[in-house]
């Protein structure tokens, strides 16, 4: 086998057959194809995709990469959930502990922030002495004592994605369905999950910019995941806007204990909701309410039990950015547009994210909305408060703001979209 005929093959339109997909993924994850080859390859993928057949064998070939975990000995059925990723997207924060509470195991491992969307870790790390870094037998541990863990993914789990998503961030080879639909399945496959719910974004704060691509990754998705034994289910939801009022680390898990303790914004309390739904679903879990579980306490209980877990004080102070910057309404009315792709990028201009994978992330930074869409303004009221570190960064992400908000005179009609926009099962 050589790794040019695998690179002419799909160059020139044609089918990858198993041993060349079962090769190139072992002989990249062992340093044997160059960096340059798989390239080469990522972007013929990204031009001229895979079928069905290549997309669930280069998967099987990313599990097989690396080390496959078990939740067998648990007592409960265990739900994840996974979100592509969006701006304000701290719905795990909340889901986690409330599946928890209502009988699931929940093992969540996560990933960091890159680029505009925000990494659940990063948020989490925000809570003072809270660890992310754990053992399999820690995070086994952690899972069977208090029913949900958030944490790394281990160095062992699909090392093939590891090193190929690096690839592809800095190629640009993202955005090919059948390369994050296998990135993404290969991890969740290997992590041993029984069910899955999958929130795939759609909108300009997503990777998928429109619901047609969405819904051919969501399939895809599913596909891969029930063709692989676990119980898989995505919701399309809305990313054109960003969810709840905050984005932005110890921003974003404020909002989250908010919710826990039975208020928080009404998108973020919905969506969460309706995963947990989906995932108690998923789970073959009848009769719990998610609802309930937020109103009486009992998700929060959940919560406090998984961070003190993992080392974090539940009741420690969450940082403060030492500056604020406040953005107010250019006139009255109603607020139409909200975007959330330029709200994502002032929030990593402030300092909340990262343009590199080792670069360090400030946890107070942020943005934190004062109106959304659909909410009635006057001139000069705070529509949103800029938080950071590092003032000289404010005039950065005031450009990214620019254009991202519009103002209509009183009256006029809005019509709100909906957060789940679809299922597909
Ligand atoms: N998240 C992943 O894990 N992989 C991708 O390719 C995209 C998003």
């Amino acid at each position: 086998m050589d790794v040019i005929s695998v690179i002419r093959t799909k160059r020139d339109r044609g089918e990858l057959s198993p041993e060349q997909i079962d090769w190139v993924i072992d002989a990249y994850t062992r340093g044997v194809v160059a960096d340059e080859q798989m390239s080469a390859l990522a972007m013929a993928i990204l031009l001229n995709g895979m079928n069905r057949t290549e997309i669930a064998r280069w998967t099987a070939a990313m599990i097989a990469s690396g080390e496959r975990m078990n939740f067998d000995s648990l007592a409960r059925p265990t739900a994840d959930k996974h979100s592509t990723g969006g701006v304000g997207d701290k719905i795990t924060l909340p889901l986690a502990p409330l599946v928890a509470a209502c009988g699931a195991a929940v093992p969540q491992l996560s990933g960091r922030g890159l680029g505009h969307t925000g990494g659940t870790l990063d948020k989490l790390e925000s809570i003072p002495g809270w660890r992310a870094l754990l053992s399999n037998e820690e995070m086994l541990h952690v899972l069977d004592t208090t029913g949900a863990v958030i944490c790394a993914a281990g160095d062992g789990l699909a090392p093939a994605d590891k090193k190929l998503y690096a690839l592809r961030d800095v190629t640009g080879t993202v955005e090919a369905i059948p390369l994050i639909a296998s990135s993404i399945m290969s991890k969740k496959i290997a992590e041993g999950t029984g069910s899955l719910v999958l929130d795939v974004k759609v909108g300009t704060g997503a990777f998928m910019k429109n619901i047609e691509d969405a819904r051919e990754l969501a399939r895809t998705m599913v596909g891969l995941g029930t063709d692989s034994g676990v119980k898989t289910v995505a919701l399309l939801t809305d990313m054109s806007t960003p969810l709840g009022l905050t984005a932005g680390n110890a921003l974003e898990v404020r909002e989250s204990v908010e919710v826990l303790a039975g208020g928080g914004p009404a998108d973020v309390v919905e969506l969460t909701i309706a995963l947990a739904k989906e995932m108690l679903d998923a789970a073959g879990i009848k009769d719990a309410d998610p609802a309930k579980a937020l109103a009486d306490g009992s998700a929060m209980d959940h919560w406090r039990r998984m961070i003190a877990a993992q080392g974090g004080d539940p009741d420690a102070t969450l940082p403060v950015a030492r500056e604020q910057h406040v953005v107010t309404a250019p006139e009255s009315g109603v607020l139409t547009r909200l975007d959330a792709y330029g709200v994502g990028v002032a929030a990593w201009r402030l300092g909340a994210g990262r343009a590199r994978k080792e670069d360090p992330v400030q946890a107070g930074a942020g943005v934190e909305l004062h109106a959304k869409p659909g909410d009635t303004v006057t001139a000069g009221q705070p529509l949103m408060t800029l938080h950071t570190d590092t003032p000289e960064k404010f005039d950065y992400a005031l450009a990214s703001l620019a254009g991202t908000y519009d103002v209509a005179p009183a009256g006029t009609a809005f019509s709100a979209t909906p957060i789940v926009l679809d299922r597909i099962a």
